[in-house]
């Protein structure tokens, strides 16, 4: 077994949300590290998984009506099918609710009690229904509208605290000593400016009468435990902490790197290090927080923001490698980064299609012409060999130093150096006017010269794009899989005679933009309060025929098509210029919309604020005099009139989907 363990891991993923890029960010820069040091001979290991507890996962199941656990199973493959397409190699993928991790969250709590560390108080305070977190007096003041609506109310009840305030002065004094605990510096920073106020105990547990949908305590099974305390614990139960075969985490967890977003460094930089404390484990090796993926109009990408996939579909249309060494490229340590499609498309040509593409591209072309289609003789002629093969070992000790210190940007800036170098090298050869004029080994040097650059960029970008650097050592007669970093990036792996076949375009330079995929549109409207008249006429006109359905029933796809979401009334307003219609505020998760309805002869504006309601979210907008409408509610028409369709359960929340 190798000498030198890494073991990287990812947040677990709420398993309620849907994946974007800011998830596929983490996951891919892992899976990048854990390649590398694969590939640098270390013993790896990957983990990843999701997040499956708490109110919302609760909520969110009650309102289709199926079992947590059924929501849970349901969900979790959005996460696995993505990390399948995106090549992700973890080599765990832990759930909060299998009983392996349960188990020892139990006995991670049982000992903290033990210790003295958890103990029985009583929260006064502020308290946000809906979001399921404690708020203080400070924040309960700026969410007025939300207290006056009953979302955020006082409340007085017994739970179980962790005593943050005993190791806070232990934890300052670690960070102090270690000063790669947590990176970059800017967070560190951060966290010990948090730390210079006095803590509040951390409440840990939440009434089972409240909240089902958790680890109960195993101290007092009147609650559960509060879903960053049992989250957090993947990172060792995973491993197999204080199972009957602890090897595993005797192995890896000295070597711990967590990567998280910047968003999280408090629970991990914070309550991680004190909870492990408190049963005595030693801090994991590293926290590093990454920046966030902003959209191009510069609004945080959030799960609402433009709807599509949230640039997923930039892997669908222009290829996985190319997403992952985007994703690799265009953010910098602890930076944000913007991203669109533009900013893509030029990335990939610059890079990709023009510096390495390019490269393999004439080179293959000229081994082809020149050298009858197999590898060259290997030859060095003189300095300006000398000097290319310097360049490129250099910019490989350096791009292996970058990885080590978590800076792939950089380290693909290096290895790009070397390849641009060697299209520069070619132009100064003219290889070319050698083969003119019969000059064979100067066309032997050159060519063996930029198939040996090739093949050990094909080696560095491996584990940032392992299919596309397959193909190209395809191409190059290089050996398919590189082995070991030490012997791969020595001068002079490829062999004289092998053939060298060439191939198709690696990446193919991108011309016009396509824009974002569009949304599916629903293929059947429903008949609806505040539709524009005739709009459901024009749209059985358009439903294609489908053969073999029966006249008025749908298939199942149909029906998918029509996206229904729990959604709250915020806002509502007579129209200024019909009689008949409102014009409403909705939210839909954190996405505002407004949606004017045809229901005011059958209810006050005043009588609608706080409804929860559903509405179909996927309806193209309208202008219904003068005012916009982006979506459509549900209502019965009742004998007497007509009566919202809203949730049984009061406390659902927006955004959620109805199927
Ligand atoms: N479940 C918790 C983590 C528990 S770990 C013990 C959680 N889950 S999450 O699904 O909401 O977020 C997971 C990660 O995605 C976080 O690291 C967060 O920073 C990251 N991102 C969410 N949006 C992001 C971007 N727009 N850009 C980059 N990463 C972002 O938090």
């Amino acid at each position: 077994m190798a000498d030198s363990v890494f073991y990287v891991t990812t947040p677990i993923y709420y398993v309620n949300d849907e994946p974007h890029i800011g998830h596929a960010y983490t996951s891919v820069l892992a899976d990048t590290l854990a390649r590398y040091h694969r590939l640098f001979g270390e013993d790896v290991f990957y983990l990843t998984g999701t997040d499956e507890h708490g109110l919302k996962v609760q909520q969110a199941a009650r309102a289709r009506g199926v079992e947590e656990q059924t929501h849970c199973d349901e969900m979790v493959a959005h996460f696995q099918e993505l990390w399948e397409k995106l090549a992700i190699t973890n080599d765990d993928f832990i759930r909060t609710t299998e009983a392996r991790h349960e188990r020892v969250v139990r006995e991670f709590l049982q000992r903290s009690f033990d210790n003295g560390d958890i103990y029985k108080g009583v929260y006064k305070g502020w308290y946000n229904v809906r979001e399921e977190v404690f708020v203080t007096e400070k924040e309960a003041k700026a969410m007025a509208d939300d207290v006056a609506a009953g979302r955020v109310i006082e409340l007085e009840e017994e739970n179980y605290f962790f005593r943050l305030s005993k190791y806070q002065p232990w934890l300052v004094d670690y960070i102090h000593e270690n000063p790669d605990f947590i990176a970059p510096e800017a967070r560190r920073n951060e966290i010990l400016g948090f730390l210079r106020e006095p803590l509040s105990d951390l409440c840990v547990s939440r009434p089972a009468a409240r909240l089902k949908w958790g680890v109960p305590l195993p101290f007092d099974d009147q609650y559960v435990t509060y879903v960053w305390f049992d989250a957090l614990i993947n990172y060792v139960s995973a491993i197999g902490w204080h199972t009957e075969d602890t090897s595993r985490f005797g192995r890896y967890w000295p070597s711990a790197l967590h990567l998280i977003g910047k968003d999280i460094i408090k629970p991990h930089c914070v309550y991680w290090p004190m909870m492990l404390k408190s049963v005595g484990i030693a801090p994991p090796r590293q926290i590093l927080a990454h920046g966030w993926w902003i959209a191009a109009d510069g609004a945080k990408l959030s799960k609402t923001l433009h709807g599509s996939g949230l640039f997923l579909w930039l892997a669908d249309r222009y290829g996985v490698d190319a997403f992952r060494y985007f994703l690799m490229r265009n953010m910098a340590a602890g930076q944000d980064a913007g991203v669109d499609e533009q900013t893509f498309v030029d990335r990939v040509n610059s890079d990709l299609a023009n510096d390495l593409g390019n490269l393999l591209s004439r080179t293959v072309k000229m081994v082809r012409q020149y050298v009858g289609g197999k590898v060259p003789e290997r030859r060095s002629l003189d300095e300006t060999d000398e000097g290319l093969r310097e360049k490129i070992e250099r910019s490989l000790v350096r791009a292996r130093e970058l990885i080590e210190r978590i800076e792939p940007h950089n380290a693909i800036e290096e290895i790009l150096s070397f390849v641009r170098a060697t299209n520069r090298y070619i132009v100064e050869r003219e290889p070319w006017k050698a083969y003119q004029k019969g000059e064979s080994e100067v066309v032997e040097a050159t060519l063996y010269h930029c198939l040996e650059s090739l093949r050990m960029a094909g080696v560095a970008l491996w584990p940032i794009m392992p299919a596309k650097c397959a193909e190209l050592f395809e191409q190059i007669g290089a050996p398919a899989a590189p082995g070991l970093w030490e012997e791969a990036t020595a001068f002079g792996v490829l062999q004289a005679g092998t053939p060298a076949p060439g191939g198709p375009s690696l990446f193919p330079r991108v011309g016009k933009l396509q824009g974002q995929p569009e949304t599916p549109k629903p293929r059947v409207a429903k008949p609806a309060v505040g539709k524009p008249a005739g709009a459901v006429a024009k749209a059985k006109e358009k439903a294609p025929e489908e053969p073999g359905v029966p006249e008025g029933l749908i298939t199942i796809d149909e029906f998918a098509n029509v996206q229904l979401r729990t959604a709250e009334i915020l806002e509502a307003r007579k129209h200024p210029n019909a009689d008949k219609l409102l014009v409403m505020r909705i939210a839909l998760g954190e996405e505002r919309r407004q949606i004017v309805a045809g229901i005011a002869a059958h209810y006050k504006p005043e009588d609608l604020v706080g409804k929860r309601i559903v509405v179909v979210a996927n309806l193209q907008p309208a202008t219904l005099r003068g005012e916009k409408s982006e979506g459509m509610l549900l209502a019965a028409h009742t004998p007497g009139g007509l009566t919202l369709i809203t949730t049984e359960d009061p406390t659902c929340p927006s955004g959620c989907k109805i199927s």
